[in-house]
């Protein structure tokens, strides 16, 4: 694929696109490679439709292309490839995965740099994932509330979600996804509430709902409203866009820079996504 046969359209006003003219099972070639990555920095989501006959093994290769692949921790992963999770509901669950406001594996000190999803089988109708955008969430601040914000740490970690007592224990053999409850998740770390992005050197408000406990230094009640307010304000319509999944379409996202939310709202119909998530580097 020469980077030169594909063209991109925006999904919405904010930010993401749909690409048009790769086929990713074909051999991506250097500058096809260079081309994508540059379109992930420049739009932070793309989708691609109709992309049939990405196997577990060749979803793999493709993610490779721009990076090491991670293995989760906490979620178990399709057999033979610990890269690549199933993330699966059955028509007769009710809960699903990533039905929360989330960037990817923040509580990593290094967290992903991409995720890509890909679906296999889609509801007739719903089951869209929403992303937002936190460089433009970050600069829509008033030029005050930046300079409040610069230099101040959050802790993150995945307790409220992986630990004992976190929202999936009790789900963990019902849900299709699977998922390991551990004492594990309740590590800790620290990340710049403001982090700079590696590659592109935009700044962005990095906290979401799922992972991000405190703010270091404030008092309980400061830090609940502090990051109430923040995360109301990050997934605000205006810095959204959605995946629409048909079969065979490939989403891949900076997780740099978005967080994501899947909806639940395909009850008694089946939900197959295949996911490989890149490692990315430690916030500044
Ligand atoms: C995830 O949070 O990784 C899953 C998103 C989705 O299934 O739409």
């Amino acid at each position: 694929m020469s980077h030169n046969e594909m063209t991109l359209t925006p999904l919405v006003g904010a930010f993401g696109v749909e690409v048009e003219g790769v086929q990713l099972t074909d051999p991506l070639d250097e500058a096809g490679t260079h081309a994508i990555r540059e379109a992930v920095l420049r739009h932070q989501l793309l989708v691609f439709r109709n992309q049939g006959g990405l196997t577990p093994e060749r979803l793999k290769s493709f993610g490779s292309l721009f990076g090491t692949l991670d293995v989760h921790p906490y979620i178990k992963s399709l057999p033979d490839y610990p890269e690549v999770i199933g993330v699966i509901k059955e028509p007769q669950e009710r809960a699903n995965f990533g039905g929360g406001w989330h960037a990817e594996v923040s509580f990593y000190e290094q967290p992903a740099m991409g995720t890509i999803l890909y679906a296999r089988e889609v509801p007739s109708n719903g089951g869209d994932t929403l992303v937002a955008n936190m460089i433009l969430a970050y600069e829509a601040l008033s030029p005050v509330m930046r300079e409040m914000l610069d230099g101040l740490v959050a802790i993150h970690s995945a307790e409220r979600v992986y630990a004992p007592g976190g929202a999936y224990e009790g789900r963990a053999n019902a849900a299709s996804t699977g998922v390991n409850i551990t004492e594990a998740a309740n590590k800790r770390v620290e990340h710049p509430v403001v982090r700079t992005h590696p590659e592109t050197g935009q700044r962005l408000l990095y906290v979401d709902r799922a992972f991000t406990l405190h703010v270091k230094g404030l008092r309980p009640e400061e830090s609940r409203m502090l990051l109430d307010y923040l995360c109301d304000h990050v997934t605000k319509t205006e810095f959204c866009t959605r995946v629409q999944w048909h079969k065979d379409t490939l989403a891949f996202w900076d997780n740099r820079c978005t967080q994501h939310y899947a909806l639940n709202d395909y009850p008694g119909e089946r939900r197959e996504m295949h996911r490989v998530v890149i490692e990315g580097d430690r916030p500044y």
